[in-house]
């Protein structure tokens, strides 16, 4: 058993106990890492000066949004990548950059072991420890919230016992999971699947805006680098759209998903910023991506979303995927229009300097230079194996 371990630390009731019960339990010191992805948590001197509390030995913050914008978002955006169609993968990213950060501690501490609050029905226990054992095989992965077996009130009353300073008298109903790309509400009355969302549930997508706008988003080989005009790193465009178009009531989703653990699971997100982002990117590409190359990244999409959730971030296939990808990106640069209205967000125009889009071949006014006379031709022979099997065995059908 390693002597070191360094948890991934939020400052609430699960990891705060984790500490203290894994230096009872396992006899270890405890390296408390707490890392920003952006979330909206406490304070984050009151976050470390809590770990202390409940018994670390140290307890660092990791400013990583800058890195989890560019190194995390930014390929998930380039791939469109949305789970089921719908997710926009808000924890399934953050895990693998929390990961990283969390290896590092421990080759900078001198730990053998890393560690989560996961509990043993998620898919965060998956990412971590798929991703952990990615980067650094030769370290011990340890669960304590999925082993300990206690109540959230005998987790509650633990703390109590220890001094640990925890918040969590009141009634806590809501699990949450948040970051820069959005958030994620479970759990209390929408574990029934059709129960409606209560109002108090959304935090990002208030609808506080009346006046419709427009917004132009600049995107530079896949990357967002513009809105309005106004030059922006990756970080700041996103914050800025969870802020905008969130005030448009816009960017919710609510679903039932599968989980890699095999439980069906009521989720309800709210994605402002990441769900405007790949619609104008879609569209943005709709113009820049020649047919086939469109259609088969279209395929490639739902597997590569697939892999973030599954926790794999760290992969071979994840990795041969991303070349496919980037190289993909090389001509998606350009401008959308977005308009918002209470309620909506829609793409009203694109435009790139190297748009496929041809004027003179799609016109039906006089600048048409569409060889009219080579279609003729082109759809007898398209047609020609239809025809044939009408002829020979279609026809007998019938009879
Ligand atoms: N179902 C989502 C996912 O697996 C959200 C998980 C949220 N995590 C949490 N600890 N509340 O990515």
């Amino acid at each position: 058993m390693a002597k070191r371990v360094v948890l991934a630390y939020s400052g609430g009731l699960d990891t705060s106990v984790a500490v203290r019960w894994m230096i009872d339990e396992l006899g270890v010191e405890v390296v408390a890492l707490a890392v920003d992805v952006g979330q909206s948590s406490d304070d984050w001197d009151v976050v470390t000066e809590r770990a202390k509390a409940a018994g670390a030995v140290e307890a660092v913050v990791v400013d990583a949004r800058q890195e989890f914008a560019e190194d995390f978002v930014a390929p998930a955006l380039k791939a469109n990548a949305l789970y089921e169609g719908r997710y926009p993968l808000v924890s399934a990213l953050s895990r693998p950059v929390i990961v990283k950060h969390l290896v590092a501690a421990a080759r900078e501490h001198g730990a053998g072991a890393v560690a989560h609050g996961c509990t043993g029905k998620g898919n965060d226990q998956v990412r971590f420890e798929v991703s952990a054992r990615a980067l650094a095989p030769d370290l011990e992965v340890i669960a304590p919230v999925r082993g300990w077996g206690m109540s959230r009130e005998e987790s509650i009353l633990y703390a109590y016992r220890h001094d640990i300073p925890i918040q969590a008298t009141k009634e806590k109903v809501y699990s949450i999971d948040d970051n820069l790309w959005g958030r994620a509400i479970e759990c209390g009355e929408m574990e029934d699947p059709w129960a409606v969302p209560p109002q108090a549930v959304w935090l990002l997508t208030r609808p506080v805006a009346d006046q419709p706008r427009d917004l132009v988003i600049g995107f530079d080989q896949g990357v967002p680098v513009e809105i309005d005009g106004e030059r922006l790193g990756m970080l700041e465009v996103v914050e800025r759209l969870n802020t905008v178009v969130g005030a448009y009531g816009w960017g919710r989703v609510d679903m039932v998903e599968n989980r890699r653990v095999g439980i069906k699971s009521r989720e309800t997100y709210e994605c402002p910023a990441s769900l405007a982002l790949i619609l104008a990117h879609k569209d943005l590409e709709s113009i820049c991506l020649e047919r086939d190359l469109d259609r088969e990244k279209a395929r490639i999409e739902p597997r590569y979303a697939e892999l973030i959730y599954d926790g794999l971030w760290f992969s071979p296939l994840k990795q041969a995927l991303d070349a496919f990808v980037d190289s993909s990106q090389e001509f998606v640069s350009g401008e959308v229009r977005l308009h918002l209205e209470p309620g909506s967000c829609v793409v009203t125009g694109r435009r790139s300097p190297h748009s496929l889009y041809d004027y003179e071949l799609a016109t039906y006014d006089a600048a048409d230079s569409f060889r009219h006379e080579d279609s003729a031709g082109f759809v007898r022979l398209w047609g020609l194996g239809i025809e044939t099997w009408a002829q020979r065995q279609g026809s007998r059908r019938e009879g």
